[in-house]
């Protein structure tokens, strides 16, 4: 038996001022794009945007349902857009931030065990890594340079090869 690491390295900026300004952008259009978001069951308005390798940028939010399962997070439905919108460009840049009318916005919050998965698929079919830009509606800013990295030992296509 042997012990294996597993390594996870990310940056962490104190507010979104210290971040150069393509990506200050970015996440300022996801904090906009909270607000197209459906979701009036859990009052918490997800929003992501995208810029594409072709210098095309994407939006998706959380469309709720009041059948609870079918809800959509804001991270699949930019992905599912821009695979219609796009097909095959891969995404360079993705940045989440959220709006919670329960409580405060105040820290980064990342993507669901789902939505990691469907991320690391779209880089794998794609071969290109999803940079990700994760903050709040102030606070601090993560950001992970490939959406893989937040699903060690995932489920891939090549197992069942
Ligand atoms: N949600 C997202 O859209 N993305 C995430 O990364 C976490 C959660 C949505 C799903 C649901 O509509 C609401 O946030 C509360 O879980």
């Amino acid at each position: 038996m042997k012990k294996q690491d597993y390594t996870f390295n990310f940056e962490v900026y104190d507010t979104i001022n210290d971040l150069k300004e393509e990506d200050k952008w970015l996440l300022n259009e996801a904090r906009e794009v909270t607000h197209h978001a459906y979701a009036p069951y859990s009052n918490f308005q997800v929003g992501a945007i995208a810029r594409l390798n072709n210098g095309e940028i994407v939006a998706g939010s959380n469309q709720e349902n009041a059948s609870f399962p079918v809800g959509l997070c804001a991270e699949r439905v930019l992905l599912a857009a821009a695979s219609s919108l796009f097909p095959k460009v891969p995404i360079d840049t993705l940045a989440i931030s959220y709006h919670n009318e329960k409580g405060d916005s105040d820290h980064p919050i990342s993507p669901c065990g789902i939505c990691r998965q469907s991320l690391v698929e779209y880089e794998s079919r794609v071969g290109h890594p999803i940079r990700l830009i994760l903050g709040g509606m102030e606070g601090k800013v993560f950001v992970i340079e490939k959406a893989e990295m937040l699903l060690p030992l995932s489920f891939t296509s090549k197992d069942m090869k």
